[in-house]
């Protein structure tokens, strides 16, 4: 198993350049999505050491899947004691009973809940059958600062820059709410959802607001599906336009992109940001 160190241990004139450019000080890349999913398995398991009652925000999509394979493996090898966290997912469908096996619910249980002895008490998700939507948006955001906030937040970005189901647009101050789903966004995530099942149109997903009160931001980009959006994010100022712009105001946040991911950044760039693998 390779490991993967950060080979930036800055020379100085690197670490002035940087400090005059904070955006670059939040991208590190990495060989591939292996490499960051060890990364991130690591970071949490650390976290949870250090504090195992961390308020942790959660991501689904294609992306997290890797990271939660690896982490749920070196938990259990470690018999990492999960019984004290609290978790808090980004989203779900509008519609699809926790049960539904195309429900963010089953995807967690799926690939994370079920592997390891969680409090299940702990461990919330938007309901997409709540009667009253708005309502329970809204108890969702006050059950998340009863909660003390989130200590850790892991975020996947769509191919439009959206976070949570949070689509271009959004305003940055939105709390808990219902969204229709772009057509871009469904399409993409039409692939989980094979034969005749159709993407829901709307979801409830944490707002903006929310996500950005995260004391910290893991964002996670793999693949080069990605690599358009990552250059327009590079490129862009802070706009609702292209909603995961907002993290370039956030203190704590890395952006970890594997080489596909970061393969429209200038070049230069790429250089000077790659993680080595040892
Ligand atoms: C969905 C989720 C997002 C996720 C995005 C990217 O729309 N709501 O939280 O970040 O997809 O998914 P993937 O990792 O499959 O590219």
């Amino acid at each position: 198993m390779r490991s993967t160190v950060l080979r930036s241990a800055p020379f100085p004139q690197r670490a002035f350049f940087f400090a005059h450019n904070p955006t670059l000080l939040m991208l590190h890349i990495f060989p591939d999505a292996a490499a960051i999913a060890e990364h991130v398995s690591t970071t949490l398991i650390e976290k949870i050491s250090i504090k195992p009652e961390i308020v942790l925000g959660l991501a689904t999509g294609g992306t997290m899947e890797p990271i939660y394979a690896r982490f749920v493996e070196k938990a259990l090898r470690r018999r990492l004691d999960v019984s004290a966290l609290t978790s808090f997912n980004l989203d779900e469908y509008v519609g699809l009973s926790a049960g539904h096996p195309k429900s963010y619910c089953a995807y967690m249980r799926q690939h994370l809940f079920q592997h390891l002895d969680f409090d299940a008490s702990r461990l919330y998700l938007p309901d997409g059958l709540a009667h009253d939507l708005d309502r329970h948006s809204q108890e969702y955001s006050t059950k998340m600062q009863q909660c003390g906030g989130i200590d850790l937040q892991l975020l996947g970005v769509g191919a439009n820059g959206h976070i949570g189901f949070n689509e271009p647009g959004t305003p940055f101050d939105s709390c808990c709410h219902v969204v229709q789903l772009s057509d871009r966004t469904r399409m993409d995530n039409s692939r989980f959802f094979e034969g005749n099942a159709i993407v829901p149109a709307s979801a409830i997903t944490m707002g903006m607001s929310e996500i950005m009160r995260a004391r910290e931001i893991l964002l996670v980009a793999t693949g080069e599906g990605k690599a358009e959006i990552m250059a327009e994010w590079y490129a862009s100022e802070v706009t609702e336009a292209i909603p995961f712009t907002v993290l370039k105001r956030h203190a704590r946040v890395k952006i970890l992109l594997d080489e596909a991911a970061a393969s429209l950044l200038p070049g230069s760039l790429r250089e000077s940001l790659m993680v080595a693998a040892a």
